[in-house]
């Protein structure tokens, strides 16, 4: 894992990120250190964000690192027409690793490939989003002591949501059974059915859950990316196509957990929050000791 960038969630294998969930459990007991002290570490956001980058900033902040960076790109000189190579040529220069959000596709692993320092990927486009995925595995193993053998229901946005795409594939190394409900405009993309009927792992699509929401033990909720629509009446359709309440987790199993990457828009009810069911304030702080973790093992640090 040292100096090297983390674009996908396949850049790493089951036993490291078994490793980075150990030190995160480790950085939860232990979340300010002087670790990072001299360590300058840039994020470059040219998308918004409130979890990913406070909670990478937090991180840093603890752990005695620097910050630098922009939230928003039109602060910066893309707007003057600059090209990402030489925003990243250029930022390497001021510092030892740098986390990146950025609209396309694409857009970490060019990054990483042009940079002299590590690349992390805070989400590119609807592709990948790593960092969440490493944060969100934490928390199913925290909430269910385990990652095998798990009914995972994956539910909303499937087609553009980047956490889904990048936890499917780090659920693959375990034995889970994965459950989509989208409506048919949003379903997984074919490619990461077939890369699950490659691996010979079991997925069901649904339309509808609120008959089989009994059998869950993680029930992942998206929010439709609006984000990503080209046609804004394409987006009304679907908006508000899955809305989760508190009387239809009534019957669900004890240790079933609601898991949401926020932000979150209408798809979780209000009435759904003071339920021990509801995680998903629990999985944004799992975030800080996820994103400790990870900085610390690409730096060598740990
Ligand atoms: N989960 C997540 O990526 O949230 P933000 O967009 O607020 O960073």
């Amino acid at each position: 894992m040292k100096d090297k960038s983390l674009v996908s969630i396949n850049d790493y294998n089951k036993e490291e990120i078994l490793k980075i969930l150990e030190l995160a459990a480790e950085f939860e007991k232990n979340p300010s250190q002087n670790i990072l002290k001299g360590k300058v570490i840039a994020t470059l956001f040219f998308e918004p964000s409130t979890r990913t980058r406070l909670s990478f900033e937090s991180a840093i902040n603890r752990l005695g690192g620097r910050v630098v960076g922009f939230i928003d790109s039109s602060s910066s000189s893309v707007t003057k027409g600059e090209t990402l190579k030489d925003t990243i040529k250029t930022v390497s220069n001021y510092c030892d690793l740098i986390i990146m959000r950025h609209p396309l596709e694409g857009s970490a692993k060019y990054a990483s490939e042009v940079a002299t320092v590590p690349v992390i990927n805070a989400g590119d486009g609807a592709n990948q989003h790593p960092t969440q995925t490493l944060l969100d595995l934490y928390s199913i193993i925290k909430t269910q002591g385990t990652l095998d053998d798990l009914n995972i229901f994956l539910v909303g946005d499937l087609k553009y949501g980047r956490t889904v795409h990048s936890l499917l594939m780090a659920m693959s190394h375990f034995t889970t059974i994965f459950n989509f409900i989208s409506p048919e405009e949003l379903k997984m993309p074919d490619e990461y059915k077939l890369f699950l009927e490659n691996l010979g792992l079991k997925y069901y699509e649904h339309t509808d859950f609120t008959e089989i929401i009994s059998r869950a033990d993680i029930v992942y909720m998206t929010r439709v990316q609006q984000e990503r629509f080209s046609d804004p009446m394409e987006y009304e359709k679907v908006k508000n196509i899955y809305v989760l309440r508190n009387h239809m987790i009534r019957n669900t199993k004890p240790n079933m957990r609601i898991l949401h990457p926020l932000p979150r828009v209408n798809e979780i009810h209000p009435d759904v929050d003071e339920s021990e069911k509801a995680y998903y304030f629990q999985q944004a702080l799992n975030g800080v000791f996820t994103r400790q973790a990870i900085i610390s093992s690409i730096l060598g640090l740990k």
